[in-house]
């Protein structure tokens, strides 16, 4: 059968777990309060547009739509917080933000990544758990998710913030409210989509949101630091489909599966990254 980097379903390969299922609940929760923020947050700023008109008749009218932004706020803003006490008090969060912190190798990958592109150099850096692209986008939603909901709730609290701050502090926060709003908007379907899901290789969508799981293939082309790491932690580990071309199904395939994402997780100090 023949192996696509990037295909995740109907392939016999063995998979790595990328994400667990409390990440995935926290990535769902976050694409569902995020798409009603958007939803119901852009057609205020475009409310002359007819477009907006059709969105707000849909949401129940301007009550309805203003009682929908601050339900998904009120989910996202719950979501972070949760989302920061797994970083701070799980091991996995530990493991993930160890990850996640920008590298001076990072700014290195980035210049090798641009040199590539322009023909300079033979082949792209080799990236770990994260890219530079990855954690730029994950620190981009951090920075993003606090300014929106600082200014979000100076807006909704608007005649109470009116008290001790001046009124150019609120008109300021519309601005920046509705300016970032669009700027994450457009970055999530632009970039976003189409560094996760719509790439050559992985197009029409990546799996691993839905069932955590990334294919050998795609860990060595994606992430082969991270691969490398693990198949050094993990040399008894047999190689995919049994080194003789045939499938290994059934329960031998989940035992590959987490086993070597523990092994990562175990032993973050002497990951590749952390020589960065
Ligand atoms: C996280 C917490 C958030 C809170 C508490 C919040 C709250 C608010 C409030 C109170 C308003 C004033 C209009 C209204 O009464 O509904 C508003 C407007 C708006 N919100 Fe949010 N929001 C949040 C996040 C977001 C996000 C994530 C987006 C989209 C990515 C968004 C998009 C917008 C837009 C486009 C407007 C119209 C701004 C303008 O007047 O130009 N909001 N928001």
């Amino acid at each position: 059968m023949k192996r696509v980097p990037g295909k995740t379903a109907g392939t016999d390969e063995r998979a790595f777990e990328r994400l667990t299922l409390n990440e995935r609940l926290q990535h769902g929760v976050l694409v569902l309060s995020f798409t009603t923020l958007v939803i119901t947050g852009i057609p205020v700023r475009y409310h002359d547009s007819v477009w907006a008109g059709w969105l707000f008749t849909l949401m129940g009218g301007p009550v309805g739509r203003a009682m929908l932004h601050r339900l998904a706020a009120i989910a996202l803003v719950l979501l972070s917080g949760y989302h920061v006490c797994y970083l701070l008090f799980s091991e996995r969060g530990h493991f993930e933000v160890r990850a996640l912190i920008p590298r001076a190798q990072d700014a290195r990958d980035a210049v090798h990544h641009m040199l590539y592109y322009v023909g300079r150099r033979p082949s792209p850096p080799a990236f770990g758990r994260f890219s530079y692209v990855e954690k730029f986008e994950y620190l981009a939603v951090v920075w993003g998710t606090a300014v929106m909901a600082a200014t979000g709730a100076l807006l909704w609290f608007e005649v109470q913030a009116m008290m001790v701050l001046p009124k150019w502090v609120l008109d300021i926060c519309r601005i920046v409210h509705g300016y970032e709003a669009v700027l994450a908007a457009l970055a999530i379907i632009i970039w976003h989509m189409y560094c996760v899901h719509l790439r050559p290789g992985t197009f029409p969508m990546s799996r691993t949101w839905l069932d955590g799981r990334i294919t050998e293939t795609e860990m060595k082309h994606h992430h082969p630091l991270e691969y490398e790491e693990i198949r050094r932690q993990q040399p008894q580990a047999p190689p995919p489909n049994g080194g003789d071309g045939r499938p290994r199904g059934g329960a031998a395939a989940e035992a590959g599966l987490a086993a070597p994402h523990r092994a990562a997780a175990e032993a973050p100090a002497s990951r590749k990254e952390d020589r960065r």
